[in-house]
């Protein structure tokens, strides 16, 4: 079984059974907060109709397990998620949705069981399936809030894990909590640690939030956070949430979605930590080498 993993991650590299061909990696983004209700959903959906602009192959996998809201958020009502996946009713291609937004999606599950409690047989299967997500160019991962095993998973897996919290006090609380939950439960952290300040009334505001964060980070967990940007409170997103728009695909000019594209420019300028991937992101899902959270 080892081998076949080993197999497939070579097949992730770019490398097929009969020789070399062009590497070609799939960057794994996952969006997490500390307290719910931020912002992640509108980041994720939005960050990537950003990227797909930028002519990139872009997946949103809705990992949300109690309520699947990517697809909401798009007006999309799938069929299957990826509980059919898991119980291997369908396969992953089987639930990959296009949309009218240049993006795929993969809705979430909300009976998604805990990825540690998954039996052998599920896992190898999922394992299977999740490399079906290589075919993009990034795979963006919407959690839900707080720091289930299932979250914590989705993190340790990234490539960059992205944190948004809005200027509230509570919501920075809870960003710390969980960055300092990260630092402390995720051995060989190798992902990007990026912070997105969301709702924010001036440049002012958005910094003061984020000097604080990066800097409580460091000093207290020695950990590098790297302020990814800010996005204004903008009346466009309740607006286009009503509408089940992306509010970057509803009004391109609007201050949120300006915000957005200049997120995601800053995060393509950053590099990927070497090793990263599609194949570490399963390898940390499953594989002995790394916790699983349980
Ligand atoms: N930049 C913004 N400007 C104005 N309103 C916003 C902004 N970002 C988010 N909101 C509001 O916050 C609501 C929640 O956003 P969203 O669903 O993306 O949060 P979430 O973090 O995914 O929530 P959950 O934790 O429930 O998954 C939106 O419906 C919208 O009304
Ligand atoms: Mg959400």
């Amino acid at each position: 079984m080892e081998d076949q993993a080993e197999q497939l991650r070579e097949i992730m590299k770019g490398k097929t059974a009969q020789g070399a061909a062009p590497a070609k990696k799939t960057r794994i983004i996952t969006v997490a907060s500390g307290k719910g209700g931020v912002g992640k959903t509108n980041v994720s959906v939005n960050m990537a109709i950003a990227y797909a602009k930028l002519g990139k192959k872009v997946i949103v996998m809705d990992a949300d397990l109690g309520l699947a809201n990517v697809n909401v958020m798009l007006n999309m009502i799938p069929k299957f998620n990826l509980y059919h996946v898991i119980r291997k009713q369908k396969t992953m291609r089987d639930i990959i949705l296009d949309t009218e937004y240049g993006i795929q999606i993969v809705a979430g599950a909300s009976g998604f069981s805990k990825i540690a409690n998954l039996s052998e047989d599920e896992r190898q299967n999922f394992i299977d399936e999740l490399y079906t997500l290589s075919s993009a160019d990034i795979v963006i991962i919407d959690t839900s809030a707080g720091v289930s095993s299932n979250v914590l998973s989705f993190v340790a897996a990234a490539d960059d894990a992205v944190i948004v919290t809005t200027p509230e006090p509570t919501a920075i609380t809870d960003a710390y909590g969980i960055i300092k939950i990260i630092a402390t439960e995720i051995d060989n952290l190798n992902m990007g640690l990026k912070l997105v300040v969301n709702r924010v009334h001036s440049v002012a505001e958005a910094k003061k939030v984020s000097d604080r964060m990066t800097n409580i980070a460091g000093q207290f967990l020695n950990l590098k956070v790297d302020y990814l940007g800010f996005i204004y409170d903008d009346p466009a997103v309740q607006q286009a949430v009503l509408r089940q728009k992306p509010f970057i695909a509803m009004d391109p000019k609007s201050k949120a979605s300006m915000c957005v594209q200049h997120i995601v420019g800053r995060l393509e300028k950053s590099e990927v930590k070497e090793g990263g991937g599609l194949g570490t992101l399963i390898r940390r899902l499953f594989r002995g080498d790394e916790r699983t959270f349980s």
